[in-house]
């Protein structure tokens, strides 16, 4: 099934993409140097790996780690023979240091040849990079498994390429986050910036302050243990963890155990959340008492955290209590201070100061910047690649989240777009440039539980990973997608769960009843984007509540709407002569056409599907109409305009969310009914 599905989408972008495809190697990031050969590395069941030079603790369970990748990938329980020369040879310098640093040698070389592997690396990061490289080139073959000969020689484009995992909207556990460092590793992400307070919990056992949690979470954290384990496991994988503690803003879950810290009266209750008054509770900053608090606090935090970066949030400080406390007035006017971004200035400072004294370098969101800061801090842009620009202007060193949000439910190809040194930041010096770290993808966690984060996350977060990592000329949209579809394989195998939960979660809406049909209308839709389900939803969000309605289950992106765009665009470039891309239409169209009828008696039994019937019938009409509209112009006929007329207002219909999601075959079909009412004019 899978593997006919890939193949039809390297089929329809092949017969008319217009830019040069890169050699399509199954790779991401793509390398910055590939030489591909013409021969294969045959893996069989003698596959076996050898050591030289550096070899410890840390190399052998990488070595271990990737054999059993490969045994799951291909199947094959390996044995290797005694004495016989090793498939994969390895050569390292220097093992992993005890705390990964930023900006440490990723490289490596690998050589494949039909005779056997050769990966050499100045560090064991490079040899984990290399390993991740290897695993992407084996691929089954019309006679067995095998990577293709090739020749790479790969170093990182930036230093700093992270995912942002929020886990106080939604407490996720320590097994979820261990599956996504493996998916990072696989596509050579090196930070997981831990977002593990906010508003609605947090997530991290304080031993100086137990009311952080035992008051400011409803129960699910992390304890000390359970941190200083996930640190070590992400290490093994040349995973820096960072973590992040939001402050003055989005603090709520603080004040419920210790309300002194707070500008207003509380008391406070962990309530469910925005939208509403969400960000409006906020830190005292002219209390002393807050900065002995939080002296006590990071110090505590920064001996947990052994990365030498630390994050304080500092997004969204919605000054509402300060401007209604009159003695936080009294404080500005005293110290000459102009306004609430002054006071946020002066906690900053502050701030700065403990970090550092806790051997930590402060990195913020980007509302932090200020010249009173000084230079070593680390700016995180997230309101538009202008904030990073200016950031390094000003001498700052920045990383770029903006047009990374995954849980704006973009399609791969927008994020994939974005560019740290494009934009604003195109027209800096090469020494402002050289300021720019890199990046962050950023998992917000409002609309996702353990259930189904891997499907928010991947396969889109790859792209980003790209990115990041391999050369900035390396930007063919069709190449992405189809490399992204394999190494979406690659991740399954590898423990996650974003193609599989999908379907469990569809079977839990079905009961017992067949899914096909419902899987045919679940392909072709998509979460409204951006904030619209924030807005669409009335009332507060309760975050205790299921998160199990279709839009919780389907993809951000659907490939199978993007595969039947790229056909209706091959059918309309052809002049509608295209009879192969025709033909695959029509089957598309018929599916849908007589899928309703398949689907309702189901839409009516379970209370979970009820709200998609309009969707399921509007996909029938839209399939009819576009089948309809392949019969005028198969027939060289214009349609008439009284059919033209009901089309465009089911067309009009059909592009309006639904049970906050969106029908993604609307635009083709809309093109398929313009050309066939429009041939003759
Ligand atoms: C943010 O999204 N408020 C950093």
């Amino acid at each position: 099934m899978r593997t006919s599905l890939i193949a039809g989408i390297f089929l329809s972008l092949s017969s008319f993409s217009v830019a040069q495809p890169q050699p399509q190697l199954n790779l991401m990031p793509m390398p910055a140097n590939v030489q591909a050969g013409a021969g294969q590395l045959a893996i069989n069941q003698s596959f076996s790996v050898a050591v030289a030079g550096n070899h410890d603790a840390s190399l052998d369970s990488a070595i271990q780690r990737f054999v059993d990748q490969l045994s799951r990938q291909t199947g094959i329980p390996f044995r290797p023979k005694s004495g016989a020369a090793p498939t994969l040879q390895i050569h390292s310098d220097h093992g992993l240091q005890a705390v990964q640093k930023l900006g440490e040698d990723e490289s490596y070389e690998l050589t494949v040849a039909d005779s056997g592997a050769k990966l050499t690396a100045p560090t064991t990061l490079g040899v984990l990079r290399g390993l991740a490289t290897f695993l992407q080139l084996v691929q089954i073959t019309p006679a067995e498994f095998a990577a293709p000969t090739v020749t790479v020689k790969d170093q990182p484009r930036f230093p700093w390429r992270g995912t942002l995992i929020d886990v106080s909207r939604h407490f996720i556990p320590i097994d979820v986050l261990k599956r996504n460092l493996d998916g990072m590793a696989a596509v050579k992400m090196n930070v997981l910036h831990w977002h593990l307070s906010d508003d609605q919990g947090f997530r991290v056992e304080s031993k100086v302050f137990p009311k952080l949690t035992g008051m400011g979470s409803d129960g699910m954290f992390y304890t000390q243990d359970q941190i200083r384990d996930l640190i070590a496991y992400a290490h093994d994988r040349g995973i820096r963890v960072m973590p992040e503690f939001d402050i003055p803003g989005h603090s709520r879950s603080w004040f419920i155990g210790y309300p002194e810290l707070s500008s207003g009266a509380g008391p406070y209750t962990l309530e469910g959340g925005g939208p509403g008054p969400y960000i409006d509770p906020i830190m005292d900053p002219t209390k002393e008492s807050t900065y002995k608090f939080l002296e006590k606090f990071i110090a505590e935090m920064a001996k947990l955290f052994p990365d030498a970066y630390f994050h304080i949030g500092g997004d969204e400080v919605d000054g509402k209590q300060w401007d209604a406390n009159p003695k936080i007035q009294a404080f500005i006017h005293a110290h000459g201070m102009k306004n609430n971004q002054d006071l946020q200035a002066y906690f900053n400072q502050r701030l700065e100061k403990i970090v550092a004294k806790n051997h930590k370098t402060m990195v913020g969101w980007d509302e932090i910047i200020h010249p009173d800061l000084p230079k070593t801090i680390v700016v995180q842009s997230w309101r538009g690649q202008a904030s990073l620009a200016a950031a390094a202007k000003q001498g700052y060193r920045g990383l770029l989240s903006f047009g990374y949000y995954i849980d704006l439910m973009w399609p791969a190809s927008r994020h994939y777009a974005v560019d740290p040194m494009a934009d604003a930041a195109a027209t800096l010096t090469p020494q402002e440039k050289s300021l720019i770290l890199g990046g962050e993808s950023c998992q917000w966690a409002e609309w996702v539980t353990p259930e189904n984060i891997d499907s928010h996350i991947w396969p889109r977060n790859a792209v980003i990973a790209e990115r990041l990592w391999s050369p900035q000329n390396v930007t063919d949209v069709a190449s992405m997608y189809a490399r992204m579809n394999t190494v979406s394989l690659e991740l399954e195998f590898m423990g996650l769960t974003h193609r599989s939960a999908r379907l469990h979660m569809l079977h839990r809406m079905a009961g017992p009843a067949d899914i096909t049909a419902l899987r045919n209308l679940a392909d072709v839709v998509e979460p409204v984007k951006d904030y619209n389900r924030w807005s669409d939803a009335k009332g507060p969000i309760d975050f205790h509540s299921p998160l199990t309605r279709m839009i919780d289950a389907v993809s951000p992106e659907s490939d199978t709407a993007r595969h039947f765009s790229d056909l209706v665009q091959a059918f309309v470039q052809s002049g509608y002569k295209d009879q192969a891309a025709e033909a695959q239409i029509r089957m598309w169209l018929t599916t849908w056409r007589d899928n309703d009828v398949r689907l309702q008696p189901l839409l009516g039994q379970t209370y979970l599907l009820q709200e998609d019937a309009p969707l399921s019938q509007d996909l029938s009409a839209l399939g009819a109409a576009g089948l309809q509209a392949l019969d005028y112009l198969d027939k060289g006929q214009t349609a008439p305009d009284s059919w033209k007329t009901q089309q465009s207002a089911l067309i009009e219909q059909s592009k309006k969310p639904m049970a906050d999601l969106l029908l993604m075959v609307v635009a083709p079909v809309q093109q398929l009914v313009d050309a066939s009412s429009a041939q003759h004019n």
